[in-house]
């Protein structure tokens, strides 16, 4: 059975990005002029999805704005006689068929897929979370139902994690089975560095059988208190085989914000009418020689030893 619905998990309340996010989902933070959300959007339609469940929450109702017709603002496009906003804006609402469920109250990520469970049936469906803009030609979910089309088995996408940022995600045990490709033995949902079975994560796309649902009902509250999707597959992955899959493409983990910052470099730099403009800064940025404290900062110093250095230095000549 092919895999046509997904759920795009969106109710988290965005805590590392306050205060932007006290009156405005994380969700639509924009990378340029486009929000987070779309870029998700667009990939899970590019992977072939026709029905898109989205879990919003309390504060969340710009979402909904954000990809229904707005009359008003049309109106105002066609008699200014904008056109090419005016398809812009038109092309948003009609990407998809969108459905909303409400997760009456953040209670972690299984949480707010079980809520999605009625209107999945028992099919199988792919969750995409909203922080993750993943950059690549073959979309990443398309990467993941090529496999589940292959082994017709649940399949989560997986990189190699930092050490530091062991602890922010779900971390696997997998034996390699084919290029790119693990059975799933564990999965640890933000272990402690030193007590991770290994370095490979799981990053926010997942194609799941709809056993899942009963798997995530059985496992209970995990981390936080909270319904944990990890402890959800791995009580799958006893009954039958999970896969992890090493994906393809650049991964951009836009809840967080460095991660913010690189998007919107990168962004900025395959964007035609703003790549020459901003290469032109970057390389005033970094070179400029009157600004020794940048050239450190590139070179890789700390903002506060590059700082002390400086000053020290101006001490020197001035006395
Ligand atoms: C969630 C999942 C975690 C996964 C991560 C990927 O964590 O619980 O297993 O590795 O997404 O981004 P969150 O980032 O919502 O804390």
């Amino acid at each position: 059975m092919s895999v046509k619905k997904a759920i795009i998990p969106a109710a988290g309340l965005g805590t590392r990005f306050l205060p932007a996010t006290k009156s405005m989902p994380k969700e639509m933070l924009p990378i340029i002029d486009t929000p987070v959300i779309q870029y998700v959007v667009e990939e899970a339609i590019n992977s072939g999805i026709e029905d898109l469940i989205i879990i919003t929450g309390r504060g969340k109702k710009a979402i909904e704005d954000y990809f229904d017709d707005s009359p008003e603002l049309e109106m105002h496009l066609a008699n200014k006689k904008n056109t090419e906003m005016l398809n812009l804006v038109r092309d948003v609402s009609s990407l998809v068929d969108i459905h909303y469920i409400r997760q009456k109250e953040p209670n972690g990520l299984g949480d707010a897929i079980l809520r999605a469970k009625k209107h999945i049936g028992n099919e199988p469906f792919a969750v995409l979370l909203g922080d993750d803009i993943i950059m690549n030609g073959k979309p990443c979910t398309a990467q993941l139902i090529d496999q589940f089309e292959k082994y017709g088995r649940s399949t989560i996408a997986v990189e190699e994690v930092p050490y530091d940022k062991l602890s922010s995600y779900g971390i696997i045990k997998g034996k390699p089975v084919a290029d790119s490709l693990y059975v799933l033995e564990d999965i640890v949902e933000k272990p402690a560095p030193e007590k991770a079975p290994s370095n490979i994560g799981a990053i926010g796309r997942y194609v799941f059988t709809p056993e899942i649902f009963d798997c995530i009902k059985e496992a209970g509250p995990g981390v936080g208190n909270e319904i944990q999707l990890t402890d959800g597959i791995r009580v799958l992955s006893k009954t039958q085989k999970v896969y992890a899959y090493e994906f393809k493409g650049k991964r951009f983990d836009t809840g967080d914000k460095l991660g913010y910052i690189k998007a919107t470099i990168d962004f900025a730099l395959e964007n035609k009418d703003l790549k020459d403009d901003v290469l032109e800064y970057l390389g005033k940025v970094l070179s400029s020689e009157d600004t020794p404290f940048r050239k450190m900062l590139f070179e890789g110093m700390k903002q506060k030893d590059a700082l002390t250095k400086i000053e020290s230095e101006t001490f020197e000549v001035e006395n």
